[in-house]
């Protein structure tokens, strides 16, 4: 973990948040690296979620929501972690994490530590809006981003008219005021969401059969991101770890090397919680109709719900290999192509002549416009820019030499690919290239 958190900095992909001012915890801060990695795993969600289906909308909800909703979604009542305090320092941790209690215990260097006895803490972080203090209304932040989808599914029947079953995605900022963020990107108090609620007919056999279906499915799009197989897992939730929502839960995990199995991401079956709370505290019908029959139904939702950031952390840990090439001992990123933040960077051979420099500037000029994630790199010797590469996981590198220039005839037009993970070379045009790009990002 030291590792990922110290190449993140390093290499520009992640800061801590605020950093010049101390940090504020639980927020981190993306830099031009982790910002291209975090949008390349967004749009693979959105593509396979919402683009590529013709029964899922996407739609984008507001970060402020009114108390009422959360009053509705049930979240001021039951969205709390158990808090206790100690009583020598007045410092709050969670109650059911053994590691915080430990780590805090710890501080007080064998000093005896009593506890007070576990309350819960609400997670909803709260604002006000309005320009004076009398007037000034509380609103929330989101704790998840779900809410949004569900207050607009009336607005979504009226709009689009979709059939049962259907979807509806979204990808969005939460905000959970966390006793203890922690593990780096892993528990943050401001973190980002990728969701999918998806509404079907209000009975168990249909229930059942598209909870399996989106628990496959999420599965195997997690593990698309570049994953081991015998590193994720499904995990069904015990009755006392379900959220108030849910009439059955189960997390796709990750064997993360600082704590085990860790939560990457929730299947819920949500049954028709949140559209009938929705519609009793509002008072607005949330009933389907269905357009042949004009039967009424109060759909049952069946959601999908990933952590960004979480699936940025995983994918960094799982990517991140030592070995030695060419005698030299070298830490590379295996990333999967598709989401590397560059996706290949360009060299001319040597970077005081002109004609090559020149040559390589129009081959970058030209892939560029069908590939944007490409770099330039002209630093260093060509063995010191492939480490640089591998370090921040572009799966190819293309070198262009004299051969390029035709001191070869027979190879004229040709650039050298490199392929990261074994570092083997080839001789390909540029048109080869640029298709074998095309075909490994997609
Ligand atoms: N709408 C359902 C929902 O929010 P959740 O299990 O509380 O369910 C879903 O959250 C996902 O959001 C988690 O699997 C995790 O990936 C991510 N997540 C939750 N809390 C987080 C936190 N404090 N920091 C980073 N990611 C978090």
């Amino acid at each position: 973990m030291e590792k990922i958190v110290s190449l993140c900095k390093r290499r520009g992909f992640i800061f801590p948040g605020s950093e010049i001012y101390g940090g504020l915890a639980g927020t981190y801060d993306y830099g031009p690296l982790g910002v291209e990695l975090r949008h390349n795993i967004k749009q693979h969600f959105w593509n396979e979620f919402i683009a590529k289906r013709d029964d899922v909308h996407g739609m984008s909800a507001a970060i402020l929501m009114p108390a009422r909703v959360w009053e509705a979604s049930g979240h001021f009542e039951s969205f709390t972690d158990p808090m206790v305090e100690c009583e020598v320092c007045h410092e709050r941790v969670r109650a059911d994490q053994s590691e915080s209690i430990a780590d805090h215990e710890a501080i007080h260097k064998g000093k005896k530590v009593i506890w007070s006895t576990p309350m819960p803490f609400n997670l909803l972080v709260e604002t006000k809006l309005g320009a004076s203090e009398k007037t000034a209304t509380t609103a929330y932040l989101r704790g998840e981003i779900t809410q949004g989808v569900h207050v607009n599914f009336k607005n979504i029947l009226d709009s689009m008219h979709p059939k049962l079953p259907f979807g509806i995605g979204q990808i969005g900022k939460a905000f959970r005021n966390e006793i203890a963020p922690r593990d780096f990107i892993f528990r943050l108090r401001e973190f980002e969401q990728m969701e999918l609620q998806y509404y079907i007919q209000p009975n168990e056999t249909e229930g059942n059969t598209q909870f399996e279906y989106w628990k496959q499915f999420a599965f195997e799009w997690y593990q698309s991101l570049g994953f081991k197989k015998e590193n994720l897992r499904l995990r069904q939730h015990a009755d006392d770890e379900r959220a108030h929502y849910a009439k059955d839960a189960w997390d796709i995990e990750y064997n993360t090397p600082f704590g085990g199995w860790k939560e990457a991401w929730g299947i819920h079956h949500r049954g028709d919680w949140d559209l009938r709370r929705h519609q009793e505290y509002s008072g607005v019908s949330m009933e389907y109709a269905d357009p042949e029959t004009g039967q009424k139904v109060l759909p049952w939702d069946i959601e999908c719900s990933g952590g960004v950031d979480r699936a940025i952390l995983f994918v960094l840990l799982e990517a991140y290999r030592e070995d030695e090439m060419g005698g030299e001992a070298r830490a590379y990123l295996a990333l999967a192509p598709r989401i590397a933040p560059i996706k290949a960077a360009i060299f001319p051979l040597l970077k005081n002549k002109p004609e090559l420099v020149a040559k390589a500037r129009e081959i970058y000029t030209e892939l560029k416009k069908t590939i944007p994630q490409i770099a330039w790199d002209d630093n260093g010797n060509i063995g010191k820019r492939y480490r640089r590469q591998d370090e921040i996981g572009t799966p190819f590198c293309i070198t262009i030499d004299f051969d390029t220039l035709g001191e070869n005839p027979d190879l004229a037009g040709t650039v050298t690919l490199r392929h990261r993970d074994n570092g083997e070379q080839e001789r390909l045009t540029v048109e080869e290239v640029k298709n074998h790009l095309i075909s490994t990002i997609k």
